[in-house]
């Protein structure tokens, strides 16, 4: 067995000359923030003035950086359905249309996975302005921006390594200067993010000390999260060290890994306790993780960690669970998705190992190994 430490997805601080932007995003109509919820609870603002309740339809395999603004905003929020292949159940997306009066209707591209958005926008034509979520990936220059009124998101945080940052594109710019901000807590929140970006660091690059970097990168990124939801309501735009560091990100090597990485997992995945979920090479878009649907996830994920692998997942922990898992099929996929590890650091072995190891997954291990997006 090769020495590996630790294939996480954790992101990582990988610096690169000359500094650039990202490929592919707009001029006109972008605005930076913090983070995602940041964006989307400034959107919910933007859209409905406080004196009216917003509402909002979102699918119901939903995260909480996408639930939680639009709870803070005051907004009712309206659930639809997908189907097995986590796409919206259209035929109920058009009753919900006819049946009520939206501010705004969310779309995600789970996990990099664009979804058929033309007929969202469609459908949703005349009623309400959509939002594509495309926080699990990253722009590139094949990405289109969204037909006129609607808007887009992206969540860079989630793929490469910076402290902070979030794009919202649409018609217009909208605010980002929150007069009542807490800046402690903002630059807080910075320091503890870019704590946990080094102990992963760290880990990635094997410096002696593997304990205590796990330690010290779990407990910052927890620490760094209570400040993430708290600061929901509070949209300020992209601190100057985040912006630093994206700078001087290498932008297409983020795009050209991950895509590689997830053809080389599609080619290789061989195992009937799993499924692989959605279509590689379909678009050119770098996936966050490679959405698998195992029978049972729990052994899947103490199978993965005795090798000292890591994935992700929405969690089943997030306090609104208990009402989205009234929808059969989102509880489905709730129960038996997880993402193996993309980075675009990890060497074509590395996922050569990771596929190794995940094929010889039988039924029966248990302990545990995930981080939650
Ligand atoms: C699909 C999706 N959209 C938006 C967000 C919110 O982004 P952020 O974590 O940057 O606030 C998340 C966070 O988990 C997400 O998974």
């Amino acid at each position: 067995m090769p020495p590996y430490v630790h294939l996480s997805p954790s992101r990582t601080l990988t610096l690169h000359w000359p500094a650039t932007g990202p490929q592919g995003l707009p001029s006109d109509g972008l605005s930076s923030f913090a983070s995602g919820r940041q964006a989307l609870f400034a959107l919910a603002t933007h859209l409905c003035p406080p004196e009216r309740t917003g509402q909002v339809l979102l699918p119901v395999w939903v995260p909480e950086g996408v639930y939680l603004p639009f709870v803070r905003a005051g907004w009712r929020i309206i659930f639809y359905e997908l189907d097995a292949l986590a796409n919206p159940d259209w035929r109920q997306l058009e009753t919900l249309f006819a049946q009520y009066t939206f501010d705004l209707a969310v779309l995600i591209h789970y996990f990099g996975q664009s979804r058929d958005h033309l007929r969202m926008a469609e459908l949703a034509k005349g009623h309400c302005p959509i939002l594509e979520d495309w926080a699990h990936t990253y722009p590139n220059p094949y990405w289109r921006t969204p037909n006129k009124g609607n808007w887009a998101l992206f969540s860079p945080t989630k793929l490469v390594g910076i402290t902070d940052g979030a794009w919202l594109i649409g018609p217009n710019g909208i605010s980002n200067s929150n007069k009542k901000g807490s800046w402690q807590k903002r630059y807080t929140y910075v320091f503890w993010q870019l704590l946990y970006l080094l102990a992963s660091t760290f880990l990635q690059l094997r410096v002696p000390g593997n304990r205590i970097w796990k330690r010290i990168s779990g407990g910052s990124y927890a620490r760094g999260y209570q400040l993430l939801v708290e600061l929901t309501n509070q949209a300020a735009s992209i601190s100057p060290l985040g912006a630093w560091l994206l700078r001087h990100t290498n932008h297409q090597k983020v795009v050209d890994n991950r895509i590689e990485q997830a053809i080389q997992y599609s080619e290789g995945l061989r195992n009937p306790h799993f499924q692989q979920l959605g279509k590689v090479g379909k678009e050119p878009f770098p996936w966050v993780g490679f959405l698998i649907l195992v029978d049972d996830v729990k052994a899947f994920i103490a199978h993965l960690a005795q090798h000292n692998i890591r994935g992700q997942q929405f969690t089943d922990r997030w306090w609104f669970y208990e009402e989205v898992s009234l929808y059969p099929t989102a509880r489905k996929l709730w129960q038996r998705h997880f993402l193996l590890p993309l980075h675009q650091n990890f060497s074509a072995e590395d996922i050569a190992y990771i596929i190794q190891v995940s094929n010889a997954y039988r039924k029966d291990d248990n302990s545990a190994g995930t981080t939650t997006l």
